[in-house]
């Protein structure tokens, strides 16, 4: 079977390889200004100079002007929220008292849940975010919902139910039995379905008994290539909760160690008040973490370590988290991350920045075989960025010279406006001028 090949014409930015430390990003870093990237059936085929080229391609589409990156990479985001973003006052546990739980008891209903699956997915595409690792709630339809819509568009896309048996409203309640059999039937009729992979999603240790951890451990043992994704961490009266809960156990970390969910796709959210054995922990077991500076700067739960991640070697992805998150827009969140870097002397480069949006998450979740760059047959999701759609975004962006500049511009002054399109598996699945109309 014979297929088209697309080419498109326009400046290109990616990284041509995972890193290990910061000035390796820069090593990897690459910029073509005058570029032609060549995709057939969804999977990148090449990426040349144009002056490389021997005679102009068929099939091309002429954006030059427009800078096209990788599809940024969510790393960790409740697509149930995405109704309540912004809800005002509260830290951690009474936020999850007040407006998170009762928003999620909605879930139990298919329709509302496909009704809000199509919503996110469409405000993740209009963001440029072509990947993430998501949470449901804990009704099965939930995650039924969210993965019928995704599929549709052919997204790449890893999310799970909610297990919890404790600590929250009795309507969001399960036994450890039922969450184990719900868990697992989603497995079986989701995982490795297309570009669909499924996480074990135990809430957070303070709304999981010990026996509902154990079943979380078996379905691991039964399913050693799914995700685990959860919370660790993220605020001080959490962090002292578990420890009472726990009181066996060395930490908060160790709850989840002691049941065998650490290791190389397992990812936890926020780690913002680890013990030095809690990042060793997550080193030696290869664990991954999903920094969420806006939601940890609106939820007043503390900085992230950037620094101290590099050091530990432990991999990290960004989350926007909504909607303790405050914005779906991955240029908003590196902005934010860059702020949280100066509260504590750390200098986020916009190069550090976009590998973590891009080939670093795809790293953080273990997807960078397949996602976060152009190296070819890679499956061709990314987005077109507009550098300036603003009066203030030209002035400024007229000043820049070096991509650096221009990229961190965008990650100071950028949001929606500038992603101009969104392709997903050599796809254009998102259009602004087509949203506008
Ligand atoms: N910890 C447990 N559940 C949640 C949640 O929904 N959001 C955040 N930010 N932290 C949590
Ligand atoms: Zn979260």
């Amino acid at each position: 079977m014979s297929h088209t090949t697309t080419a498109i014409r326009a400046s290109f930015f990616d990284f041509t390889g995972v890193a290990e430390d910061p000035e390796e990003i820069m090593a990897r870093a690459r910029y073509i200004e005058d570029g032609v990237l060549l995709i057939e059936a969804g999977r990148v085929v090449a990426l040349y100079a144009w002056d490389a080229l021997a005679q102009r391609p068929d099939n091309l589409l002429d954006m030059r002007g427009k800078l096209i990156v990788p599809g940024f990479v969510d790393t960790h985001i409740h697509y149930p929220q995405t109704e309540m973003i912004g809800a005002y006052g509260e830290q951690l546990l009474e936020w999850l008292n007040q407006y998170t739980f009762p928003v999620e008891s909605q879930y139990h209903c298919a329709d509302h849940a496909a009704a809000m699956s199509a919503f996110f997915l469409q405000q993740l595409l209009a963001n440029g975010t072509t990947s993430a690792l998501v949470f449901g709630t804990v009704h099965p339809q939930s995650v039924d919902a969210l993965f019928s819509a995704a599929e549709t568009i052919d997204m790449r896309i890893i999310a799970g139910k909610v297990m919890m048996d404790r600590h929250a409203p009795d309507a969001l309640l399960e036994t450890p039995e039922q969450s184990y059999a719900d868990t697992r039937a989603l497995i079986e009729r989701w995982h490795g379905r297309g570009r669909l992979s499924y996480a074990l999603t135990p809430r957070f240790a303070p709304t999981s008994t010990s026996a509902l951890l154990a079943k979380v451990q078996q379905l691991r043992q039964e399913f050693p290539d799914v995700w685990l994704h959860t919370h660790l961490s993220e605020n001080p009266q959490e962090v002292a909760w578990v420890r009472s809960l726990f009181p066996q156990r060395e930490g908060y970390l160790d709850v989840y160690h002691h049941y065998q969910l650490t290791g190389r796709r397992s990812l936890f959210a926020h780690c913002l008040h680890l013990e030095d054995h809690e990042w060793q922990c997550l080193h030696e077991t290869d664990s991954a973490i999903a920094f969420c500076p806006t939601s940890n700067l609106f939820l007043g739960s503390g900085l992230f370590n950037l620094k101290r991640s590099w050091q530990q070697g432990v991999r990290i992805g960004i989350g926007t988290d909504v909607g303790a998150g405050t914005t779906f827009n991955m240029l908003q969140t590196l902005g934010e991350a860059y702020k949280v870097g100066q509260l504590q002397q750390y200098r986020l480069s916009a190069a550090e920045a976009f590998y973590h949006a891009t080939l670093g998450g795809a790293h953080a979740l273990d997807q960078h075989d397949y996602i976060g760059n152009f190296a070819p047959g890679k499956e061709a999701d990314f987005v077109v960025i507009d550098p300036a759609v603003s009066p203030l975004q030209r002035l400024r962006i007229g000043n820049s010279q070096a991509i650096w500049e221009r990229l961190f511009v965008l990650m100071t002054l950028g949001d929606d406006r500038n992603i101009a399109q969104t392709w997903v598996n050599g796809r254009r699945v998102w259009s602004r001028d087509a949203a506008a109309c």
